[in-house]
């Protein structure tokens, strides 16, 4: 989704936005733009494609200045041209925008009939033409920018440069955030505090309807009711954080190698190492639980149907889990014994926000398992899971999914605990199993080379299955989401046990069939869904461990031997495999790993 940025500095502006771009461009983005006053005129240089595409256009034609505001731009009204990226200007106003403007058709059709001209597709030059008429008609900034935005309907972040007003930048925020920087005789506004990172970590973040008048030494924050706001500064450990990929060839790829790492600090804040029980902060009370539900988008999603199996299986305690897009606006059934929990490694997905709020209106608990904690679903939480993975730069979800499930399978634990399923001493072989998954994660990840060479043939295929019992089905749902979204390859995942119900019908000898059976309760039916398929000319890849390496048909074409381990962990060790099957498909395949075409990585609009 777009990015935003807005610097009110004191010094040269036009690389510091472009370096805070740079940081923003993890959410996606298919053009970009800075714009400053130069002069006493707007000054904009702007570029579809990649940012490099537009420091060509800046060294080409240097943008001097020390205030600015700066966009990457995830196309939703117009296609990603030049004349669609942001800055928009009209007359004396520059507006950089995230969000969609819902009524900007009507509002467009009054501004053309009072003689305004566009010189965009977008629904965001509306805002700029709607500014600049309200200071035509003779209010100051501050007021035409809250008049404009109380004719606007629709999700925002905005940030705005007024010519004449040299050294101030407005900013309003309805649904996707905006936070506000505080340095030292410069002040930021920008899309979160990472884009903000090389300037400061003092953070704070703009509420729904607020809006924001930053110049060099302060910011002045409104509420919706246009009453001045008190928004708390926090200090950001993770701001100023360097994302460099090391010796890695694209973020996805380090993502994947940094799990174990990562599964070791998430593991660790939830479990008493010295006691090796678990404790799962937050004081929530599983046994007085009468269900959960769980809801999310894309990976966060399939993370969540993984902790059903294992809450259901270890605590007896069901759990529904939902695509919050569908959940938000189905009007489900729920009750307040019921504990909401909101997956989300941005804690921005619009959707699932929305579906959070609904359960809230319903009086439920909530908690949310989210990477970033300082978000507006951590705000808006009773108790915040945080991941601890670390920022997720690459699009495609990897240590984001794992460090959520090893929450949701501490979560199981606990529970099953709490609800009198396991003793005390389970518990404690549970969690020591648990403390086993980043090794043997770090082992799994050592598969990188057999899956590289299955990866030379998967490349080929036009379509590609996914199956798996258990966890494993969501994990199949994994796989096959991974490879669509990198390598563009369309991918299914089944459970196994549909094979026969339609899928078996796509099955010829150009298609291969990513079987997911590590040696457990569920082998033998997943082998005998592998002979099926092998019997109609199917191409096996089996993913298993070396017992069901033993014991598998013969007759797969590739087996990939994962380590073996306990069923509670499963989940974590396999996916590896799958993850690095969708990066080496996609680099043989050449394509863009950590920013594929269309996608962004925060979701902050419908
Ligand atoms: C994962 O690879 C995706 N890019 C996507 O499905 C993602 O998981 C989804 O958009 C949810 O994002 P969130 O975790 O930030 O809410």
């Amino acid at each position: 989704m777009c990015g935003i940025i807005g610097i009110v500095g004191t010094k040269p502006v036009a690389e510091r936005l472009i370096e805070s771009l740079k940081r923003l461009e993890y959410r996606g983005y298919d053009s970009a733009g800075i714009a400053a006053q130069v002069d006493g005129k707007l000054v904009r240089r702007r570029a579809p494609g990649k940012l490099r595409e537009l420091e060509a256009v800046v060294a080409a034609d240097p943008l001097i200045a020390e205030t600015g505001i700066g966009h990457t731009r995830w196309a939703t009204h117009g296609a990603p041209t030049e004349r669609n990226a942001h800055p928009h200007i009209a007359g004396r106003v520059a507006v950089v925008h995230n969000g969609i403007i819902e009524n900007f058709a009507e509002l467009k059709a009054e501004l053309i009939a009072k003689g305004r001209v566009f010189s965009s597709d977008t629904d965001t030059e509306v805002v700029a033409h709607l500014i600049d008429e309200a200071l035509n008609d003779g209010l100051d900034p501050q007021a035409a920018f809250k008049a404009t935005l109380d004719k606007l309907r629709g999700a925002y972040a905005l940030a705005v440069l007024v010519g004449g007003e040299r050294e101030v930048i407005m900013g309003a925020r309805n649904g996707p955030p905006l936070a506000v920087g505080y340095g030292d005789g410069e002040m930021f506004i920008g899309s979160d505090g990472l884009a903000l990172g090389p300037f400061t970590n003092r953070v704070a973040y703009l509420e729904d309807g607020d809006y924001v008048i930053i110049d060099h030494n302060s910011a002045k924050i409104f509420d919706e009711a246009g009453l001045p706001a008190e928004r708390p500064i926090k200090t950001l450990a993770a701001a100023s954080a360097v994302m460099e990929k090391g010796n890695y060839r694209h973020f996805m790829e380090k993502e994947i190698h940094d799990q174990p790492e990562g599964c070791q600090r998430t593991i660790a804040a939830y479990v008493d190492t010295l006691s090796d029980r678990t404790a799962v902060p937050g004081g929530i009370d599983f046994a007085k639980l009468e269900r959960i539900q769980i809801v999310g988008c894309g990976t966060a999603y399939i993370a969540g149907l993984i902790g059903k199996y294992l809450i259901e299986q270890l605590a007896d305690l069901p759990v529904d889990v939902e695509i919050a897009s569908e959940f938000r606006y189905r009007e489900p059934a729920l009750n307040s014994a019921t504990l909401a929990i909101a997956m989300s490694q941005s804690g921005e997905t619009a959707d699932t926000l929305a579906a959070l709020r609904y359960c809230q209106a319903k009086g439920m608990r909530s908690a949310g398992v989210l990477n970033t904690v300082e978000s507006t679903i951590g705000r808006e939480v009773d108790v915040v899971w945080p991941i601890h993975c670390g920022p997720e730069i690459g699009v495609a979800s990897t240590k984001a999914f794992t460090a959520q499930v090893a929450v949701l399978t501490a979560v199981a634990v606990a529970a099953a605990h709490a609800r009198g399923k396991i003793d005390g001493d389970e518990e404690k072989r549970l969690v020591r199993v648990l403390l086993e998954a980043p090794r043997l994660m770090a082992e799994s990840i050592k598969l990188e080379e057999a899956v590289k060479a299955v990866a030379v043939e998967v490349a080929k295929a036009r379509d590609v299955l996914y199956l798996g019992r258990g966890p494993m089905y969501p994990l199949a749902l994994e796989g096959a989401l991974k490879l669509k979204e990198i390598s563009y390859i369309h991918a299914e995942g089944y459970a196994a046990g549909e094979l026969k119900h339609g899928p078996i019908a796509l099955v010829d000898e150009q298609t291969p069939i990513v079987i997911l059976a590590p040696f457990d309760s569920y082998f033998e039916k997943s082998a005998s869904n592998m002979s099926e398929v092998m019997a109609r000319g199917g191409q096996v890849v089996f993913i298993t461990d070396p017992d069901g390496e033993r014991h598998a048909p013969a007759g797969a074409r590739v087996v990939v031997t994962a380590p073996r381990c306990d069923p509670l962990i499963a989940p974590l060790v396999m996916s590896a495999p799958i993850q690095l099957l969708a990066y080496y498909v996609a680099v043989q395949k050449g394509a863009d790993v950590d920013q594929p075409r269309n996608l962004a990585k925060s979701v902050t609009v419908e």
